[in-house]
């Protein structure tokens, strides 16, 4: 979960391995580093703290380096500390790496027994040390890449730099997102597209097992190990180029810098909340004319639809709470039944999948390491594997029998936001298809679902008018301890997600729960410091949902509800926000909404730095 980024080329280094580091902050923010060869060779600069903590030290003017890496830091083995922060080096040998090798400790040891000592805690220093050491034995640097890389364990996306091979850039892939950017005469290496989009649209996604070395007129890859099929999907989202015969694959990419900019807005989760009604527009617009025309595109024959008994969905954090929406929708509309898992636990226990099972992932970064291994997982028992990923050319997407890319554009804040509002879009669609090839959803309703979702990027727009009330709200609620979040049936999913939501920005803990399990427990805790959020849309569960609303009151608490019928409530309720009426099937998509506002103003009055919250890490390649 870090984030790692290379350059060699004409440019000054320096510069442009800044830019793309601070493009990739979301990534980890414990530590950061650089390290270039200018005409003194090898410098490193790094230190605890932030990339501006880092530009601090950084020598001006600028050095004169062509060839360099860089690395933000989410810290897995060692404190975040200066000793901790990469580059690694040992022996003119320069490391920067993401994911964990699992067998540090052993290859500790054994270089410890050859005479090395360690200046850090890190698992990643054992892989400057090996390299160095293969050099001492008189192997070259690609070499003794080549040998050290065959000593790792675990995941690893790899940069390297050597004194002895200034004219070269290493970077090695597996298990870890990376992908190489290619410029006129100049290359780039970053763990995601963000990076250098500036520069270049046009990438090459390396393949584990992979290693590309740069020189700064072409890039050759070379496979370390046995190769790994390519399942690589991509077109349908980038432009492939033909290049001749044995040169890596290149794919121009549509997203555009202005994407990973904050375009005025002060900070990347407010931006992102508000570009809602255009990315689910977005998401739709293929498919929203012709849902039916999306099973042909992903693979799923007829045949296979009508023989499904039952779907099975694994995803972790928000897309969890996505896939929880899709449940309700899928059973309700394609009486199918569905099984939805944390992928974290999915891929841990016994799976009853069979042949020809429809597996769902559903992934932001498609990066997500159990959410990679639970798709696996249900690809080996013989699923058809479809995968609902935002990220052209990730790992869920390349690995999938089929994916369904959401069109949300990079999603930079580590909260997620508009990324769920886009899965909701996707599996809306799918949700429709299904209930018609299965003969459950007749075309007229179909047709009435399909027209209130086309609806749904203007009624988001309409949500949004809550955005200074939820601000008041926020300032009310400050200073609680703790929150609960209720909702029934498609929304108690609503209640789940305004919970994390508000727990990761603000620090304010918080509970979702289903609003008729409150008395079994939650109860409890109701007091007058005890605010409550309950989504209450009117539907044939209102009427429950208000007498929990009484409940809570009888006992003190503080009501804050989301509904569509504003005036019933305020007799009852200390705070009312209304949103727009929708199809009962369509209301998360609305209820969401001031639940991430409400979670960004209580973070922002906090003094939380919402975009990069406290021990997290927007991509979580880590099991
Ligand atoms: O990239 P993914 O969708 O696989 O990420 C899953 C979770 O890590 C992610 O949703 C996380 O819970 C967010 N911080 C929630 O805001």
């Amino acid at each position: 979960m870090c984030g790692i980024v290379g350059y060699i080329g004409y440019r000054n280094a320096l510069p442009v391995l800044m830019d793309g580091l601070k493009r990739l902050e979301y990534r980890g923010y414990d530590s950061a580093g650089v390290a270039y060869i200018n005409g003194n060779g090898i410098e490193i600069k790094k230190t605890k703290g932030r990339i501006e903590d880092l530009s601090r030290i950084l020598p001006l003017p600028a050095p004169d380096a062509k060839i360099g890496v860089g690395h933000t830091r989410w810290a897995t083995h060692g404190a975040p500390s200066d000793r901790n922060a990469h580059p690694h080096a040992c022996g003119g040998v320069v490391v920067v790496h993401n994911g964990i090798i699992e067998n540090y400790r052993e290859l500790r040891s054994r270089l410890a027994s050859e005479g090395h000592q360690f200046a850090s805690d890190t698992d990643t220093e054992v892989i400057p040390r090996l390299i160095s050491s293969y050099m001492k034995g008189g192997l070259p640097l690609e070499d003794s890449i080549k040998k050290a890389v065959s000593d790792l364990r675990g995941s690893y996306a790899l940069g390297i730099i050597g004194q002895d091979c200034p004219g070269n850039l290493y970077a090695v892939r597996n298990g870890s997102p990376l992908i190489i950017g290619v410029g006129q005469d100049e290359y780039f290496f970053a763990s995601d597209i963000p990076a250098f989009l500036q520069f270049t649209k046009k990438f090459i996604f390396l393949e584990d097992g992979q290693m590309c070395v740069m020189s700064g007129r072409q890039a050759r890859l070379e496979q370390l190990g046995p190769a790994v099929p390519s399942k690589t999907k991509l077109p349908d989202a980038g432009t492939e180029k033909t290049e001749p015969a044995g040169s890596p694959r290149v794919v121009e990419v549509d997203w555009t810098p202005e994407m990973a900019e904050k375009e005025g807005y002060d900070y990347f989760m407010l931006k992102e909340i508000y570009e809602q009604p255009r990315t689910v527009r977005e998401t739709m617009r293929e498919w929203i004319e012709n849902p039916a025309a999306m099973l042909d595109s992903l693979g799923l024959t007829s045949k296979t639809v009508l023989g499904l008994r039952r779907l099975h969905i694994a995803a972790c954090g928000t897309s969890y709470h996505a896939a929880l929406v899709a449940k309700y929708i899928i059973e309700a509309l394609a009486h199918l039944p569905v099984d939805v898992e944390i992928a974290s636990e999915f891929r841990h226990r016994e799976q009853l999948i069979e042949k020809n099972n429809l597996f769902i992932s559903i992934t932001q970064s498609g990066e997500t390491a159990d959410t990679l291994a639970a798709q696996r997982e249900a690809s080996k028992k013989g699923a058809f594997t479809l995968t609902i990923c935002n990220v052209v050319g990730s790992t869920a997407s390349r690995e999938a029998d089929s994916v369904l890319y959401t069109r949300a554009g990079p999603e930079i804040g580590v909260a997620s936001t508009k990324a769920f509002t886009a899965q909701l879009a996707a599996l809306c669609l799918i949700s429709i298809v299904l209930g018609m090839k299965r003969g459950r959803l007749i075309a007229a309703e179909a047709e009435t679902l399909t027209s209130q979702l086309k609806k749904m990027p203007s009624l988001i727009e309409k949500a949004l008018a809550c955005d200074k009330q939820t601000m008041d709200i926020a300032s009310k609620i400050k200073g609680s301890r703790s929150m609960l979040y209720l909702g029934r049936g498609i929304n108690y999913p609503i209640a789940l997600e305004g919970a994390l939501k508000l727990k990761e920005i603000s620090y304010i803990h918080a509970e979702g729960y289903p609003a008729g399990e409150m008395k079994h427990g939650p109860i409890a805790l109701i007091d007058s410091g005890m605010p409550v959020v309950v989504v209450a849309p009117v539907n044939n569960l209102f009427e429950k949902t208000l007498s929990n609303i009484e409940e809570v009151k009888a006992r003190g608490g503080r009501v804050i509800v989301i509904t569509d019928e504003p005036p019933g409530l305020r007799a009852m309720a200390d705070e009312v926000i209304e949103v727009p009426s929708a199809h009962p099937a369509l209301s998360p998509f609305l209820n969401v909404i001031p639940l991430q506002l409400l979670a960004f103003w209580s973070g922002v009055l906090n003094g939380n730095d919402v975009d990069k919250p406290r021990n997290l890490a927007k991509s979580v390649t880590v099991e």
